[in-house]
This record gives C-alpha cells, sequence and structure tokens, in this order.
C-alpha cells in the first residue's frame, strides 16, 4: 500500500481542525499510542490527533483522503489482535475525548453513549439504576466501549447474555470518505435492510469510525451465585462444560483454566484460594437471576453433572469478597502471562462439544513444534485463549515452528467447526490465517465491501486483509 507522509502543512491543516493543542507529534505520545496490548509489537504513528466530535472526524478523514495519509481508529489500546496499531503510520485517531455517556432511557431500557466511555464506568453507571450492560472483557477498566464494537467484544457473561452485537442498536458514524451516517434505529426489531450495524460492528475500524452507540440493556439480576470446580484433569473439566448446559442450565459464566494459568496468576497477584497438586484445571461456573432459592437448585444440579467427570470438592464462594477473589484469578490470567514472557494470544473458538478435542490438540501440536502453551477461557462458548509462550525460544523457532503450529492449531479449529477469534478480531496478528477459515471467494465478498467503504484504503489500513 503506498501512503504519503504527513507534511507540515498537512500538520497545520489537522491543528486547524481539532485545535493545536489536541494534535500531538512528541515521541511520549507516538510511543504511547503505539502499540495495544498485543505481543511486543509497536507502530508510531507520525501524530496523534484527539478530536471531540463528529465533524472534526468527518474533516480529518475527508484532508486524509485527499492526501492519502492511513488513519488508524484507537481506543481504550487494550486489543489483543493489533487492531489499533498504526502499521504505516500517519494519523491515530484517538476517541478519548468522546467519553460522555449522553442518556440512559430508564423507560425503554436504551442508553446512547460515545465510544470513548470506559466499559466498566457505563456498566457502573446502568448499576446504580437497576440496569445491566452484560458484556464484560477482561479489560473492562480501561477498554472503551468502540474498541469493544470494533472487536465484538465478549467476556465471561457472554455465554447467557451474549456478545456486544447482540446490545448494539444503532450507530452513528464517520465513513472513510468522511459522511456521517447512521446505520440503523433505535428500536428492538428493524428488518429495514441492509443490516448496517451488524456490519460495522466487529469491522475492527476499517468500515468507519463510530461516533455514538445506542445499546439496548437489561434490568440487573439481583442475586448471582459462584463455584470454583477443581478438576484431576483438564480434558475432562472440558468434557464437562457441554454435559452443564445439557442437564438444562446455562449459566451466566462457564470459565475454564488449566493448572499453568492458575499458577501464573497466583504468582502475579496475591490470591488466597488453596490449590492442591494434583489439581490440573478449574471451571469458574456463575448462575445469575432474581430467585435465590432457584440458583441454589441450578447450583446443585451443577454440582451433580460436574461429579460425573471426577471432580474434587467444589468451593461455593461465601461471600462478595471471595467472589472478588476468584473473579481476580479469572480475569488477570492474561496480564500475568504477559508479565512472565511475550505470548502470542490464540482466540480459538470451537461448537462447544469439541473443547476437550480442541485442548488435546493444542497440546498435542505444542508437543511437535517445541512450545508450551498456558490455556483458558470461555468455555460455556467454546473460546479457548490459547497463549503460546516464547520464554527461551529463539526468534527463529517463534517466528518458524511456531508459527507452524499455530497454523495447525487454527486448522484443528476450522476442522471442528469452528474460527480463528472467538472475541480478540483478526487486527494485524491474525490475517496471516485468514486463507484456513474462508475460501477465495469468501475474501474477495470481504475485500470489495471494504473497498466500496475506503476506496482510498485509509481507514485502519493493513487489518484483517494481507
Ligand atoms: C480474557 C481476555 C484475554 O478472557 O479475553 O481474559
Ligand atoms: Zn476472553
Amino acid at each position: 500500500m503506498k501512503f504519503n507522509k504527513i507534511t507540515p502543512q498537512i500538520f497545520k491543516k489537522l491543528q486547524s481542525i481539532t485545535g493545536a493543542e489536541f494534535v500531538f507529534a512528541d515521541d511520549e505520545s507516538r510511543i504511547n499510542f503505539g502499540h495495544d496490548e498485543t505481543e511486543d509489537l509497536s507502530f508510531l504513528p507520525e501524530v496523534v490527533v484527539k478530536p471531540e466530535s463528529a465533524n472534526q472526524i468527518s474533516e480529518i478523514i475527508k484532508l486524509c483522503n485527499i492526501e492519502k495519509i492511513p488513519v488508524t481508529p484507537i481506543g481504550g489500546r487494550t486489543g489483543l489482535s493489533g487492531g489499533a496499531l498504526s502499521v504505516f503510520g500517519g494519523v491515530a485517531l484517538s476517541l478519548e475525548r468522546f467519553n460522555k455517556i449522553i442518556s440512559i432511557d430508564e423507560k425503554s431500557l436504551q442508553a446512547t453513549v460515545e465510544p470513548g466511555v470506559i466499559t466498566q464506568v457505563f456498566q457502573q453507571a446502568l448499576i446504580d439504576k437497576g440496569l445491566f450492560y452484560p458484556p464484560d472483557p477482561s479489560s473492562r477498566g480501561s477498554c472503551f466501549l468502540g474498541g469493544n464494537i470494533a472487536e465484538n467484544a465478549g467476556g465471561p457473561k457472554a455465554v447467557k447474555y451474549g456478545v456486544t452485537k447482540d446490545y448494539v442498536l444503532n450507530l452513528e458514524v464517520v465513513l472513510p470518505t468522511g459522511e456521517i451516517i447512521t446505520t440503523g434505529a433505535n428500536v428492538l426489531k428493524n428488518s429495514t435492510g441492509y443490516n448496517l450495524t451488524q456490519l460495522m460492528v466487529g469491522s475492527e475500524g476499517t468500515l468507519g469510525v463510530v461516533t455514538k452507540i445506542v445499546f439496548r440493556l437489561l434490568p440487573f439480576p439481583k442475586h448471582n451465585l459462584l463455584m470454583l470446580v477443581p478438576f484431576f484433569s483438564a480434558e475432562k473439566a472440558c468434557e464437562a462444560v457441554s454435559a452443564v448446559f445439557r442437564s438444562g442450565i446455562i449459566p451466566s459464566a462457564m470459565e475454564f483454566m488449566e493448572r499453568d494459568a492458575i499458577d501464573w496468576v497466583r504468582k502475579f497477584v496475591e490470591i488466597n484460594i488453596l490449590v492442591k497438586d494434583e489439581t490440573k484445571a478449574h471451571l469458574l461456573i456463575e448462575v445469575d437471576g432474581n430467585d435465590l432459592g432457584v440458583l441454589y437448585k441450578d447450583c446443585e444440579k451443577i454440582s451433580e453433572v460436574v461429579q460425573q467427570f471426577n471432580c474434587d470438592e467444589i468451593l461455593f464462594a461465601e461471600n462478595a469478597e471471595q467472589k472478588e477473589t476468584l473473579w481476580k484469578m479469572r480475569r488477570r490470567v492474561a496480564e500475568a502471562v504477559k508479565s512472565n514472557s511475550v505470548y502470542k494470544e490464540e482466540d480459538t473458538v470451537v461448537p462447544r462439544y469439541e473443547l476437550p478435542t480442541l485442548l488435546r490438540g493444542v497440546k498435542e501440536i505444542g508437543v511437535k513444534y517445541g512450545f508450551k502453551s498456558v490455556c483458558y477461557g470461555h468455555a460455556g462458548d467454546g473460546n479457548l485463549h490459547v497463549n503460546i509462550i516464547k520464554g527461551n525460544l529463539t526468534d527463529e523457532h517463534w517466528n518458524g515452528e511456531v508459527i507452524k503450529g499455530v497454523r495447525e492449531i487454527f486448522a484443528l479449529t476450522k476442522s471442528l467447526g469452528g474460527t480463528l477469534s472467538g472475541e480478540h478480531g483478526i487486527g494485524w496478528v491474525q490475517k496471516p490465517y485468514l486463507d484456513i477459515v474462508f475460501n477465495e471467494a469468501e475474501i474477495e465478498l470481504r475485500k470489495s465491501i471494504k473497498k466500496l467503504f475506503d476506496p482510498n484504503g485509509i481507514l485502519n489500513p493493513g487489518k484483517i486483509f494481507m
């Protein structure tokens, strides 16, 4: 792809659009906005621009279209597929000033927000009103709702409540050519095609810049119960997962952590939970609802089911503090792994029942290609995060044998009816594997959509496709 550099004249024009105090070309800003949470990757933008309105974004994009300058929309920089990396330099378009919750409509159970609102801040504002926005990625304390839309983020609650896409009703979007559009309407049902809203969700900032979001909301469930189930075999833990659903219960979380994930996180943060030497994996299972009696019965039923898979003694969280500890143990795995080693985060997803086969295959492939992986994730969704550890591997091994192994993991995923990413996106790092899951026609169709939206290819270039 051929792009131009930002000249002093273009720089001045950018300053005149946002005000000079919102255009940054200093090293610190460029380094800060040059990375997200993906591996150890860093790509410096030439400038960081922080607009405050859709109109300003429109002007920036129009300018960049004329000048052939790449524009990379950037949220909370917590992404794990490199979707917000400025791989061709150009403008890093920070959405951080779009941080307003515009309205919470308690009558229709909807909220209108800007994309720079932090997910957990939004959730907390709703809880105060008895309302619920379920998608809860582990990065919820710092990720932006706009980024959640870009990658169609999930998190533990997805298993019962669905992912980001299931809550987006309508979007205001600045197109890569500068026009400002609304994708849908603020309604729960909409057969007024095409469904541009859902095309935008998960498009990784390549088709437009989201500047306003209308979400649907739920009432906040009054109670939840949480249990930690230790297993003597990781595969058995995975087998238990689909059996729980088959028994007629949909937990509000069904998370898997293999032994190494637990050990790494316990080295990283203090966690006061006894883990026996024989424990090879845990399932963390939550149920929620408004009737505590029903939830206790659900837990009894779940206990019966998991015992058929040879689990050890189940820990029931006794209070809010213990629940918090258990969730901390789960949510901080990725950070804990990262603090120990560079790693590749694979986000495999298969039909739930195939999870044990996927886990066994991942471990066999690791032995074949000489790498270690730490596996954990949203077992109830069949979504297994496979963290491949660089540790002491040479760069040659990391970029050779390991890549072959990753291809084999994805080929296995595809053969089981799954795909490359459940919730982290393709971004920059997964695109070499796209041919494993899509045929030429399927890739070409996507490329044509991209071209229609972005004829000059300036918006988040280098992502999803080669
Ligand atoms: C998690 C992130 C890595 O599940 O998706 O913790
Ligand atoms: Zn996850």
